[in-house]
């Protein structure tokens, strides 16, 4: 049976992942491809409740605690959604995975990103995408587009802008060293110019 294909994408709060995934879907699907459009946190009933919790709660969440629950959302949206789609030889276009998890829980909450690495590769039972497109961005540009959209802060996007360059840096760091995986792309181009190099990186893949 033929294998699908894993696509995500990775980037800082406002770096406009969401509007390229579903550029990125409309052209797969006008290919005549069966495309899964998903994300992490969410992407199953159970992750969006993880969801909730992990960027919405009132109290403290110790940085472990957190590191834990995006990988229990990983390791059951994998076992439930992606994997089986990937067996039928869809497209998975998923908006963050593991690398989210190093950078942010690993960088951003300064745990050991080894051990964070680990810890999603175990929850995913060692998936790795296909291809991972990075949309880099400044964290003070990416924290003028999220001020103008006029939305309530989540948890993670209210931490301050250190924070936001330790996971930039740690994004950089991770594509850096597989290079093959990654197609890291200024996220401060246009739109269209953004849309047309991700095809021209998935187009012989397909
Ligand atoms: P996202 O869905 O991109 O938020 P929004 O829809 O508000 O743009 O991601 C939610 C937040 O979760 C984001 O700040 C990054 C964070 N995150 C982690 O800290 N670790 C992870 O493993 C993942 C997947 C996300």
């Amino acid at each position: 049976m033929s294998r699908g294909l894993f696509i995500t994408l990775e980037g800082g709060d406002g770096s406009g992942k969401s509007t390229q995934a579903e550029l990125l879907g409309h052209w797969l699907a006008a290919e005549g491809r069966e495309i899964v459009r998903t994300r992490e946190p969410g992407g199953t009933p159970f992750g969006n409740e993880v969801r909730e919790i992990v960027l919405h709660s009132r109290g403290d969440i110790s940085p472990r605690a957190e590191a834990l629950l995006y990988a229990a959302d990983r390791a059951h949206h994998i076992a439930t959604k992606v994997r089986p789609a990937l067996a039928r030889g869809e497209i998975v276009i998923q908006d963050r995975y593991l690398d989210s998890s190093v950078a942010y829980q690993g960088a951003g909450r300064v745990l050991d990103a080894t051990e964070i690495r680990e810890l999603s590769l175990w929850a995913a039972e060692g998936l790795l995408p296909d291809v991972t497109i990075l949309l880099d961005l400044d964290e003070d540009v990416a924290r003028e587009r999220l001020d103008s959209a006029n939305k309530k802060f989540d948890r993670l996007e209210a931490e301050k802008s250190e924070f936001h360059a330790r996971v930039r840096h740690a994004f950089l760091a991770l594509a850096a060293a597989e290079p093959e995986r990654f197609l890291v792309l200024d996220a401060s181009l246009p739109i269209a110019e953004l849309a047309e190099s991700i095809r021209a990186r998935i187009a012989p893949l397909l």
